[in-house]
């Protein structure tokens, strides 16, 4: 069991590096699947998730030659399964593109139902199956595998999402991109990792277009044969750290980001008194006068990131006044609340919304995360508060941030990785 020991209270400074968006990776992996050469892939995090959607690869036939660490080359030509069964499936949610993938290249897909980070509620997919069931598929749900099959091969379709949904949007982008015929998806997600899905399939010979906007036309291609791609940096990761510097104080250098994307984040940490500077791929975060109350609604993007609300609750609790927080992606997504509690927040959940009254400072305690981005924001909490956090439950960290305790102590953070093996202690600290 691991677990991180943080001991709080040290302002972040200095300069980081962000690493390649875990939401594009997890989507253009899978897309792989489809293309009948060697793909390059350039700035792949090193995570857990993008690590079992690898060995979900392999498993199915995929060749995969290791670059260097960020940079792999996978080569699906040989790959002669539409299953995708195993028990590892059930641990990622994204592992659900590869219906997409596997119909839109086989014109069928056997594939285990997804799991991912349980914030509470269902996670529904009944947006991919209607789209999938427009472009001629008949899609059957049993015994927790869902089966997709088409009488010859996928159809483009006219689909109009009755929801904001970006797996729905990417899903069904993947679907179509073989298609015979022309696919328009209406109402789809514009998160910037459906535009680097769109250009990673361009780039390998697809015809996406409108890949950002409501609106994406897909004209299906006969094959898709190689080439290079690399994938954009993590807007959330990046918010993360920018809500780091916030609740902390300091001044930290965020490189290897797109600012354009983080402007959801930036107008909010704004009216809360910190200072960003945008600059061409890097931005710089300062805080240095206490922090103001504000209001958070969460949306599907150009909106504020649901990724983003626990990193942002966390920040709210440190500032003056009455804050709120309304959740519109998710049903619930507060599961967080009350470990920030144990730490003497004052956080109260109305349905959709969270009441913040801010409090003069945190106070470490034993806390544990229920899911990535819930684990985020208690890092932030433990690096902003006095004295010692212990937070468990660490493994869903680490399906999608890229070192973060390392990137951590480089700033300033003192974060140390306890594991308990057999009954024995180890402790690391990592610089
Ligand atoms: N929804 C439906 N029907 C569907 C699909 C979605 O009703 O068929 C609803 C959901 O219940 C939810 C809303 O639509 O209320 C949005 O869900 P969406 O499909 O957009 O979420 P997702 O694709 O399952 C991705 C990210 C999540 C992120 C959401 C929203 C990946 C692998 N996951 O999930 O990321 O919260 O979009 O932006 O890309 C995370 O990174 O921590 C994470 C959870």
């Amino acid at each position: 069991m691991t677990k991180y020991v943080i001991n709080g209270g040290n302002p972040l400074n200095g300069e980081i590096e962000i690493s390649g968006a875990k939401n594009a990776a997890v989507a253009i992996i899978p897309a792989a699947l489809m293309v009948d050469g060697v793909c390059r892939i350039e700035n792949l995090p090193e995570i857990s998730d993008v690590k079992t959607l690898l060995s979900i690869l392999k498993e199915m036939g995929a060749k995969i030659r290791v670059v260097d660490k960020r940079t792999l080359d996978i080569d699906c030509s040989r790959v002669g399964t539409t299953a995708a069964t195993f028990d590892m499936m059930r641990r990622i949610r994204a592992s659900y593109y590869l219906i997409g993938a596997l119909l839109g290249r086989f014109g069928r897909a056997d594939v285990a139902m997804p799991g991912g980070c349980n914030f509470g509620g269902v996670r529904p997919i009944d947006q991919h199956i209607k789209g999938f069931t427009a472009m001629g598929a008949s899609v059957h749900v049993k015994n927790g595998i869902v089966t997709a099959v088409t009488s010859d091969m996928v159809r483009g379709a006219a689909i109009y999402l009755d929801v904001v949904s970006v797996g729905a949007t990417i899903n069904l982008m993947l679907g179509a991109t073989l298609a015979k015929g022309m696919t328009i998806i209406e109402n789809a997600a514009r998160e910037p990792h459906i535009v680097d899905l769109a250009n990673f399939l361009n780039s390998m010979g697809a015809d996406i277009r409108g890949a950002g906007t409501n609106e994406i036309k897909i004209r299906g291609v006969k094959c898709m044969n190689g080439g290079f791609y690399s994938i954009i940096p993590d807007q959330i990761e990046a918010g993360t750290y920018m809500a780091a510097v916030a609740a902390t104080g300091g001044r930290l250098c965020i490189r290897n980001v797109i600012p354009k994307h983080l402007e959801c984040i930036s107008v909010k940490l704004r009216e809360m008194g910190v200072t960003i500077v945008d600059l061409d791929d890097s931005v710089i975060v300062q805080r240095d006068a206490p922090l103001l109350k504000t209001h958070v609604k969460t949306l599907p993007y150009p909106g504020f990131p649901t990724d983003m609300q626990p990193q942002i609750a966390t920040v709210l609790c440190l500032a003056e006044g009455t804050s709120t927080i309304t959740e519109g992606v998710w049903d619930n997504r507060f599961k967080y609340v009350d470990e920030l509690a144990k730490m003497g927040s004052t956080i109260r959940v109305d349905g959709r919304t969270a009441v913040v009254e801010g409090v003069p400072y945190l106070t470490g305690a034993p806390i544990k995360a229920s899911d990535l981005r819930a684990g985020a924001a208690l890092v932030i909490a433990g690096l902003a508060a006095r004295g010692k956090t212990v937070l468990d439950g660490v493994q869903y960290i680490e399906r999608g941030y890229d070192k973060m305790v390392s990137k951590l102590n480089s700033i300033g953070a003192d974060v140390k990785i306890v594991s308990e093996r057999e009954g024995k202690k180890i402790t690391k600290k990592i610089v």
